[in-house]
């Protein structure tokens, strides 16, 4: 029932994505939600080459079906080499090469050369023509109420359609806001062909958040969270979606200095990348993990407005059962004008 053209085109079973979401999305998410018939997209997380490799090589030892890296193309001044990680997954011939955040045009070629496939993200009708005459194989419409860092400014409902309308016949996947089967419906009546599932998934065994971050997006409702910059330490003046915690509202009226790179920031935690211990200071977005350690309370807890619909921590493999089965009974109903 829900096998769209682009399930076909990725070999997958339910047109459910695992949104990449740094850090968050491991292996072991995408490995379930790939396992479970969506395609789940792991985060590159900042790690470098060797990691990475490491990484795709255990992503791939928990799932023999298609799965995706994610790449950021620009915007972070961490220290990872773009050309070296693209090349990395190339290499590797992962199935999928998700990019966000710049242009694509470089690597579609050279990824179709190596059997991959790549999908672009983007918040905008002009970013989705620039995927498509990329020759990108797919396109997420990111709406503004996507958590993480957010392309645009338009939202899911507006942005989709357009999306749709502006690339055909160009598969197009709405992301920002769908947390359960009514919003996976909306998508596919908007015209998307898969959904791709961020802050939901937050609220997984399987993703690698810490158990603070979890928690904070069972209680956190629609209203508590901001789209801002304040979290630019490392990648300034870069909007992103965080909960409105009580050291973000703090610091909102103050929002520049995020971005201001001050090397005196107070040393709040510490995190590890690739196995590394790396200092946290004050502004830094890295959401929070298992591994982080100090005040928690002033770290990141990026989340989109969809996490008023968060209620439970369950398996993923449930959460997309729940969206496909849901998704089922709203079109049987819809169709049969059967009243609830
Ligand atoms: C914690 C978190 C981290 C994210 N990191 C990335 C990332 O590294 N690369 C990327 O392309 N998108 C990233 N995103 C955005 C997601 O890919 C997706 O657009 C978003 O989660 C969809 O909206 P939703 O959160 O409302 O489901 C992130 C989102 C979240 C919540």
């Amino acid at each position: 029932m829900f096998r769209t053209q682009l399930c076909s085109l990725l070999g997958i079973e339910v047109p459910i994505f695992a949104a990449p979401m740094g850090f968050v999305t491991g292996p072991g998410l995408a490995a379930v939600v790939s396992n479970a018939g969506g395609l789940g997209i792991m985060s590159f997380s900042g790690n470098p080459p060797p990691v990475l490799r490491e990484e795709i090589r255990r992503l791939r030892s928990l799932t023999d079906k298609p799965f995706g890296v994610n790449v950021l193309l620009t915007g972070p001044h961490l220290p990872f080499p773009v050309e070296a990680v693209v090349d990395l997954c190339l290499e590797e011939q992962v199935p999928v090469l998700s990019t966000f955040w710049g242009d694509p045009t470089p690597y579609v070629a050279r990824a179709h050369a190596a059997g991959v496939k790549v999908i672009d993200q983007v918040g905008s009708v002009a970013d989705a023509q620039r995927a498509a005459r990329a020759g990108v194989d797919a396109i997420v419409a990111q709406g503004v109420e996507a958590g993480g860092h957010v392309a645009g400014e338009v939202t899911t409902i507006a942005l989709v359609p357009r999306v749709v309308d502006a690339v055909a016949p160009i598969p197009v996947v709405a992301a920002g806001g769908i947390a359960d089967a009514r919003g996976l419906v909306a998508a596919l009546a908007l015209g998307a062909q898969a959904v791709a599932i961020g802050t939901r998934l937050i609220a997984t065994l399987e993703a690698y958040a810490h158990p603070v971050y979890k928690q904070k997006v069972l209680v956190a409702t629609e209203d508590q969270t901001v789209r801002t910059t304040l979290f630019g330490y490392g990648w300034p003046n870069a909007p992103h979606r965080t909960l409105r915690t009580p050291f973000v509202e703090r610091w909102l009226p103050e929002e520049g200095r995020g971005s201001e790179q001050r090397p005196d920031e107070p040393r709040i935690g510490e995190t590890k990348i690739g196995g590394q211990p790396v200092p946290l200071l004050r502004f830094m977005g890295f959401p929070p993990t298992p591994d982080a350690s100090g005040d928690l309370e002033s770290m990141d807890f990026l989340a989109g407005q969809g996490v008023g619909l968060v209620k439970d921590i369950k398996p993923a493999a449930e959460v997309l059962q729940e969206l496909v089965e849901g998704a089922r009974q709203i079109i049987i109903q819809l169709a049969t004008g059967v009243e609830n």
